[in-house]
């Protein structure tokens, strides 16, 4: 008999924003298909040559901004879950867009940072920002030119908030991860640690991943179908469902 649930832990990937319109990233007609990630998701890449990597963000955080892009039934039942359960509920989301805050999600951790945010490279100073970041751009703190970077975790740096995530993982009782490929670490690595520590795994994803015979349920279709119904499951009962045709 699994233990009751009552702390949970969610990882969210890509897949969640996909039916809003958002680009995955591993798809083959994802961000990484057309972008090298050494170019615009490094440090090394920022150095080398600052205006691409802007200008790479400065569309993502457009996009944002257009009245076509918004939370989908998946975001939206992940905030009806947050506030109608009755035990602890974190969501960390390797996304950068906002749509989980749109839709009202609030204990929420952006581990790989936030398209609507810069921060200063010198002071380390953040900034809530809607607009392109231009290089005539001085930043207010150090009125520098060229020190404002997109609060964006890239690869070789380490994402935000890890101590937060940590507490919460070593403590729950149901782990799920919903439209990530699982390629990415440490976020991959989430799912082996909740099991070691006795969690329940759930996996709710378009496709099979190379992780889903690690979760002790994978769930297969799109998120903006299945996470509702599941939701609904979870609210009813208190447990996750028997089998994946629910
Ligand atoms: P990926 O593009 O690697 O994976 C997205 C996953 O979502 C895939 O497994 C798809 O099958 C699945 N998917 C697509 N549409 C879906 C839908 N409608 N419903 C459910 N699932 C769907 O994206 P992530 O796993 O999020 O990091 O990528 C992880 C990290 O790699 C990103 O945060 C980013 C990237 O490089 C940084 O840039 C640091």
């Amino acid at each position: 008999m699994p233990k009751k649930i009552s702390n949970i832990v969610i990882l969210t990937g890509a897949g969640i924003s996909a039916e809003s319109g958002i680009q995955t990233f591993r798809a083959s007609d994802g961000l990484w298909h057309d972008h090298h990630i050494e170019d615009v998701a490094t440090p090394e890449g920022f150095a080398a040559n600052p205006s691409l990597v802007q200008s790479f963000y400065n569309e993502r955080r457009r996009q944002l901004k257009d009245p076509s892009i918004k939370p989908n039934p998946a975001h939206l039942a992940l905030a009806r879950l947050e506030q109608e359960w009755q035990g602890n509920l974190l969501l960390v989301t390797q996304n950068v867009d906002n749509l989980h805050e749109r839709a009202g999600s609030k204990n929420l951790i952006h581990m790989h940072g936030q398209l609507d945010q810069i921060r200063c490279s010198e002071s380390g100073a953040v900034y809530h920002w809607e607009e392109d970041v231009e290089a005539t751009h001085a930043c207010s703190c150090c009125e520098k030119l060229g020190t404002l970077r997109p609060n964006i975790v890239w690869f070789g740096e380490m994402p935000f908030l890890m101590d937060t995530i940590n507490e919460s993982l070593v403590n729950c009782d149901l782990f799920i991860s919903i439209g990530t490929s699982g390629k990415v670490y440490p976020a991959a690595g989430y799912v082996e640690y909740a099991k070691s520590i006795g969690a329940q795994t759930v996996e709710l994803n378009l496709d099979p991943t190379d992780s889903s015979s690690v979760f002790d349920l994978s769930i297969n279709g799109k998120a903006g179908t299945i996470l509702p119904a599941f939701v609904d499951v979870l609210l009813k009962t208190g447990a996750i469902p028997q089998n994946n045709s629910f």
